[in-house]
C-alpha cells in the first residue's frame, strides 16, 4: 500500500454491504431486544468485549448476532482494516487539509517510530514530552518562580474547543481533592468566564497558559490579551515570565510575548480535538504531576495497541462504532445520550460532542460527493444520577427512541464506598428499565393490589407503562484512574475514525465551523460602528437592534 494515500475500496461491495445492513434494520425495527436473549444463548458474552482495562457490554443493543455479522461484513468491505493501517502509517487521511492524523504517536512509549507522511516524528514528540516533564517538575517543586520570586500556585488555562474540552475533562476527572496547584479554565469570549477564572488569584503566583493550535482563534486571543493585561497591571513587564503558550504556530506565540523557552510546540498532524496527548495537556501535566499525565498516555497507548491488532469481531472501537452505526443508519436514530455514572466524568458528554459532531458531522465524502448514508448522530448527556431527574423521562417514555451509552466506575474515587454502590445500582437499574420496561398488565396488577377504583386504574395504567426495548451500551471502568481515562478517550477517538471510514468521510477536518467565524468578524465590525454590510433582512434587523 502507498502510505501517502488512503486505501482504495470496492464501491459496489460497500453498497451491497450497506443494503444488507439497512435490511437488517428493517427486521430489527419490529423485534424485541429482550427476546434475543432467549433465541441467542451466550448473547451477553458474545456481545461483550474487554480492552485496555475497559469492559463494554453491547448485548442490550438492538442487533441480533446475525446483524453483528452483517455489520462486520460492512466494516470489512468498507476497508476498516486497511484504513486503520493507513492511519497508523501516517498516511494523509485528512485529505482536505493534506495531513495525516497521528495522535497515536503522541502517546506511544519511548522508542516508537511513527512517521507522518513519511517524515519521522517520534523523536520530536519525545523531546517535547521531556520539555513538558522538566517544566512540570520545575513548577511543582517551586524551582521555577514568578516575577516576584514566589512559586506558582495556580494556572489559568486559556483555549477553546479541542484546546479546552480535553484538558477540562481530565482535570475534572483526576484532580486531587485538595490540589497543590489550582487549575482554572477560560474558553468563552464572554468576559465573564475569564473574570471568574481570575477571581481571587494572586497574579504573582499564577501562570497563564494560552493554548491554540492556530494561535489565531478570536476567543483565545481575546482572553489571552486580557489575562496578559491582568498580569502586566500587577507585575509590570517582568510578568511575561508568567506566560506559557502551546501552539502549532510557535512564532505567533512568541510574537504574543511568550518567552521562547515557555512555548511548547505541537504539529499540524495533530487535530485539535485529538490533541490532549500533546503539550495541549501541559496544564494538566503540571497541575496533576507529569507521572499522572504519562499514565494517561499509557492507557491510550494500550487502547491503540488493541485497536491496531485485535480482529474486527473482537475489537472494542470497531464494535462500539458498529453498534452506534446500527442505531444511526439501520434504525435511523438521530440522537444518542451519553450518561457517565461518575460526577468526575460529567464533562465527558461535552468532550464527545466535539469529538463526534465536529469529526463526523459531514454531508460529503472525503472525495467531495454527497454521502450515501446518514452521518453522525447528535450527542448529549450529563452525569447520572443527575440526568435521571432531568431528561430520562424522555428516554423511557418519549416518542423517539434514544440509544444510551451508560458509563459506570466500579470503585469509588472519593467519599463513601456505600454511596458508590447506590450510584452503580442506579446505572444498572436504568439499563434494565430501558430494556425491559414495565408492561401494562404488571402496572394494572399493582394498582389492583393497592385497591384503587377501576376508573383510576384505567386512567393511570397507560401513564405508568414503560414500553421498554430501548437500547443501551454499558461501559465499566474498574476505577477512574489515568490509564482507564486515557483508554476511554482513545476508545472513542478510534470509534469515531471507524464510523468515518464506514461513511466514507474525512473525520479530521472541520470546514463547517469556518463560515460562522468569518461572519462574526464582519458583524463585529458593524456592531463597533463600521458601515453596514449586506445581510439577509432578518440579520440586518437584528444587527440594527443590538447596535442601538
Ligand atoms: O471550532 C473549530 C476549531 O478549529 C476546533 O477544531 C479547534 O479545536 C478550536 O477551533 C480551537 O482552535 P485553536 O486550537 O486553533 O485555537
Amino acid at each position: 500500500m502507498d502510505d501517502q494515500s488512503p486505501p482504495a475500496t470496492d464501491a459496489s461491495a460497500i453498497d451491497y454491504a450497506w443494503r444488507r445492513l439497512l435490511a437488517a434494520g428493517e427486521t430489527a425495527q419490529d423485534s424485541e431486544i429482550l427476546s434475543l436473549f432467549e433465541t441467542e444463548p451466550g448473547r451477553a458474552e458474545r456481545l461483550s468485549v474487554t480492552a485496555a482495562g475497559l469492559f463494554i457490554d453491547l448485548s442490550k443493543q438492538p442487533w441480533s448476532l446475525d446483524d453483528l455479522v452483517t455489520a462486520l461484513v460492512l466494516a470489512q468491505m468498507a476497508g476498516v482494516e486497511p484504513a486503520r493501517e493507513a492511519l497508523f502509517a501516517g498516511a494523509i487521511v485528512n485529505a482536505s487539509e493534506a495531513r495525516p492524523a497521528l495522535h497515536m504517536a503522541l502517546r506511544a512509549p519511548a522508542g516508537a517510530d511513527f512517521k507522518a507522511a513519511g517524515v519521522a516524528v517520534s523523536g520530536e514528540v519525545e523531546a517535547t514530552r521531556a520539555k513538558m516533564a522538566a517544566f512540570a517538575r520545575a513548577v511543582r517543586s517551586g524551582e521555577l518562580k514568578g516575577a516576584t520570586g514566589k512559586a506558582f500556585r495556580a494556572i489559568v488555562h486559556i483555549g477553546i474547543g479541542g484546546s479546552d474540552l480535553g484538558p477540562r475533562l481530565i482535570w475534572e476527572a483526576l484532580k486531587p481533592l485538595e490540589p497543590t496547584i489550582e487549575l482554572r479554565f477560560a474558553a468563552n469570549v464572554d468576559p465573564a468566564e475569564l473574570a471568574q477564572a481570575l477571581a481571587g488569584l494572586d497574579p504573582a503566583e499564577t501562570l497563564v497558559v494560552v493554548v491554540s493550535k492556530s494561535f489565531t482563534t478570536q476567543e483565545t486571543l481575546a482572553n489571552g490579551e486580557a489575562a496578559r493585561a491582568w498580569l502586566r497591571a500587577a507585575l509590570g513587564p517582568a510578568s511575561d515570565a508568567h506566560l506559557v503558550a502551546v501552539s502549532a504556530a510557535p512564532d505567533k506565540a512568541q510574537a504574543f510575548g511568550v518567552p521562547a523557552e515557555q512555548v511548547f510546540a505541537f504539529w499540524d498532524w495533530v487535530g485539535g480535538r485529538y490533541s490532549i496527548w500533546s503539550a495541549v495537556g501541559l496544564s494538566c501535566a503540571v497541575a496533576l504531576g507529569f507521572e499522572v499525565f504519562e499514565r494517561l498516555l499509557a492507557g491510550a497507548a494500550a487502547m491503540d495497541d488493541h485497536f491496531r491488532t485485535a480482529p474486527l469481531e473482537a475489537n472494542a472501537p470497531v464494535l462500539l462504532a458498529l453498534a452506534h452505526v446500527f442505531n444511526r443508519n439501520a434504525l435511523g436514530r438521530p440522537i444518542r445520550a451519553v450518561v457517565p455514572y461518575s460526577q468526575r466524568l460529567r464533562l465527558f458528554p461535552a468532550f464527545l460532542q466535539q469529538l463526534e459532531m465536529e469529526s463526523n458531522g459531514k454531508s460529503v465524502t472525503a472525495d467531495g460527493r454527497p454521502v450515501s448514508q446518514l452521518t453522525a448522530a447528535s450527542v448529549f448527556g450529563d452525569a447520572g444520577t443527575n440526568g435521571q431527574h432531568a431528561f430520562f423521562q424522555l428516554l423511557h417514555q418519549g416518542t423517539d427512541v434514544v440509544p444510551v451509552d451508560i458509563l459506570a466506575v466500579r470503585e469509588a474515587t472519593d467519599g463513601d464506598p456505600a454511596a458508590q454502590k447506590k450510584l452503580l445500582a442506579n446505572a444498572i437499574a436504568q439499563a434494565e428499565a430501558l430494556l425491559v420496561g414495565r408492561p401494562a398488565a404488571e402496572v394494572r396488577a399493582e394498582l389492583e393490589a393497592k385497591g384503587l377504583p377501576a376508573a383510576e386504574i384505567a386512567a393511570l395504567t397507560p401513564q405508568r407503562t414503560f414500553e421498554g426495548n430501548r437500547p443501551s451500551s454499558f461501559l465499566v471502568l474498574e476505577r477512574l484512574d489515568p490509564e482507564r481515562l486515557g483508554a476511554l478517550i482513545a476508545l472513542h477517538e478510534h470509534k469515531v475514525f471507524v464510523e468515518g471510514v464506514l461513511w466514507g468521510i474525512n473525520s479530521f477536518d472541520q470546514w463547517g465551523v469556518e463560515l460562522g467565524k468569518s461572519l462574526a468578524s464582519r458583524v463585529l465590525g458593524e456592531l463597533e460602528g463600521g458601515t453596514a454590510g449586506h445581510h439577509d433582512p432578518s440579520t440586518a434587523a437584528l444587527i440594527a437592534r443590538l447596535k442601538a
